[in-house]
């Protein structure tokens, strides 16, 4: 089973970010919420927080205080080991004083109340991971009584909610930065080039379509942009934020298909040891693309067909019957028309998952696109901070030129290639060492006329079902004559 990972990170990561997004207060907004509570709660005059500002001078700064103006105390720095506050954060050890002025380590200067006669404090240090990170400090009670025990307690209690919550706000800065890198990377997977006619139909049918829960099969030569594609319609409709579940059907056999789709309760097969829920139900409510549907094997197709039209399906050695709400999206490059006549694809199957069809062009039919996606591409494969390289003339005509059989992913990879290997600023044809487009018909006086003739036919019907990336069908149409006697022809003429 092949399940895009770049779906579940998507997933992720919409997840998060709503979560992000839900979660409004900011952390300095919580730390004063949190130290006036606490200073509420005991009764006392200031609050302030201090946080260790470096690992190396290990020198305390004042990051919040009740009732005071930042600006003045921003300057304040007490070096470990001075004042209580700086004893505090030198040894991770509380320290309530309820005589201040005639406590030793009482440092003045390090306080916001410099003028003002403080007669007891509380000050309790930050502890992250066994390191201090920042001292809590609470001065007089109104009452003017001493702390109590229980105030100690309280205030502890306080002390040590405080660095989960920076903690907290720290993982979500680095969420959201991680957050903005992966939006950034799999967000782009889904932007579509190209503004000729060919694909903006595409586009538009494509968006349309991903407000309906239709089937729709996707069909192109390979490269297309068939998965893109797929992955458009589930992303701008109605179950963007499920999930959306890949299956290549080609590459498994049957058996292992079936069980892949369906899954299975434990026992049902020698090596079932546990239960496990099939791609059906993890695509539940979501999109199930099934990649490659002309490679399904008949008897797979059958099951395919009920599941689609019940809605619902028995695991693998199962009884009970589950639902699912799972919207189809099928592609293939095969000709499943062509299927159907011959036998080997289902034509039920084929009317339900073709309620809409969309044909991607190939590149070489949508030549006009080429220089933005050229220009596209080449953004994408430079590393940052480096030059993008520059597309002469003659290069723009050399790729304009190329029938491109792998369409989109050749052109992709060509350019990736092309970056790596090219060196100075410019890309020039040599970039992209294409044969030539077409192979030259080569006969040599001395053949007969017949040789002369298999050996034309053999070069030109080649270069033709190169230029359709292999669709008979296609070839067939250009070269103006029946699929059948093309099929023939391929046969007679050994093409392989
Ligand atoms: N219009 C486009 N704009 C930008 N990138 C595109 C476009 N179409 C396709 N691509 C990119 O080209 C590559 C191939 O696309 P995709 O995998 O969707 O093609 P496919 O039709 O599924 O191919 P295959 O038949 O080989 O499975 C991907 O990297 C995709 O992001
Ligand atoms: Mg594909």
């Amino acid at each position: 089973m092949k399940l895009i990972d770049n779906q579940a990170n998507i997933q992720a990561i919409r997840k998060i970010s709503s979560q992000f997004q839900t979660v409004s207060m900011e952390i300095d907004e919580l730390l004063s919420m949190v130290i006036n509570t606490a200073a509420e709660i005991v009764g006392t005059r200031y609050a302030s927080l201090l946080l260790v500002q470096d690992e190396k001078t290990k020198k305390l700064q004042y990051y919040q205080s009740s009732g005071h103006h930042m600006g003045e105390l921003k300057d304040i720095e007490i070096p470990p080991g001075v004042g209580i506050a700086g004893t505090v954060s030198k040894t991770g050890r509380m320290i309530v004083s309820n005589d201040v002025q005639n406590d030793k380590r009482w440092y003045k200067k390090a306080n916001e109340e410099g003028h003002v006669e403080v007669k007891s404090i509380a000050c309790l240090p930050l502890i992250l991971d066994k390191k201090v990170i920042g001292v809590i400090q609470f001065r007089d009670k109104t009452s003017g009584e001493e702390f109590s025990e229980q105030d100690i307690d309280v205030l502890g209690r306080f002390a040590n909610m405080i660095p989960n919550f920076f903690q907290a706000s720290q993982s979500r800065r680095a969420l959201g930065q991680e957050f903005d890198r992966l939006k950034e990377k799999y967000m782009r997977r889904y932007t579509i080039v190209g503004e000729s006619e060919a694909i903006q139909k595409c586009v538009t049918l494509a968006e349309r379509l991903a407000n309906s829960k239709a089937s729709v099969m996707i069909n192109g030569e390979s490269g297309t942009g068939k998965e893109l594609f797929a992955h458009l319609i589930h992303d701008r409709g109605p179950r963007q934020t499920r999930p959306f579940v890949s299956v290549s059907c080609g590459a498994l056999p049957a058996s292992i298909l079936e069980r892949e789709l369906f899954g299975h309760e434990k026992g049902a097969f020698t090596s079932a040891d546990s239960a496990k829920i099939g791609i059906f139900e993890a695509a539940d409510t979501g999109t199930l693309f099934l990649d490659e549907i002309g490679e399904m094997p008949l008897d797979m197709q059958v099951k395919l067909l009920r599941v689609i039209q019940e809605e619902s399906f028995i695991r693998l050695g199962g009884t009970e019957t589950i639902k699912v709400d799972v919207r189809i999206i099928t592609a293939t490059n095969r000709d499943l028309e062509e299927m159907v006549r011959e036998g080997t694809f289902r034509q039920d199957l084929y009317y339900r998952i073709h309620v809409i069809g969309i044909t991607l062009p190939s590149l070489r039919d949508r030549r006009e696109d080429i220089p933005d996606l050229v220009t596209y591409f080449l953004k994408k494969n430079t590393p940052e901070g480096q030059p993008i390289k520059k597309v002469g003339k003659s290069l723009r005509a050399h790729l304009m030129g190329y029938s491109w059989p792998g369409n989109i992913r050749e052109l992709e990879n060509s350019i990736e290639r092309a970056v790596v290997l090219t060196d100075g600023d410019e890309l020039t044809p040599d970039s992209f060492p294409f044969e030539s487009q077409d192979a030259p018909i080569e006969v040599t006086v001395g053949a007969s006329l017949k040789e002369a003739n298999d050996a034309f036919r053999h070069t030109f019907i080649t270069n033709t079902l190169k230029s359709t990336g292999g669709n008979r069908t296609k070839a067939a149409k250009i070269l103006d004559v029946q699929r059948s006697y093309l099929s023939r022809l391929i046969k007679e003429l050994q093409i392989s």
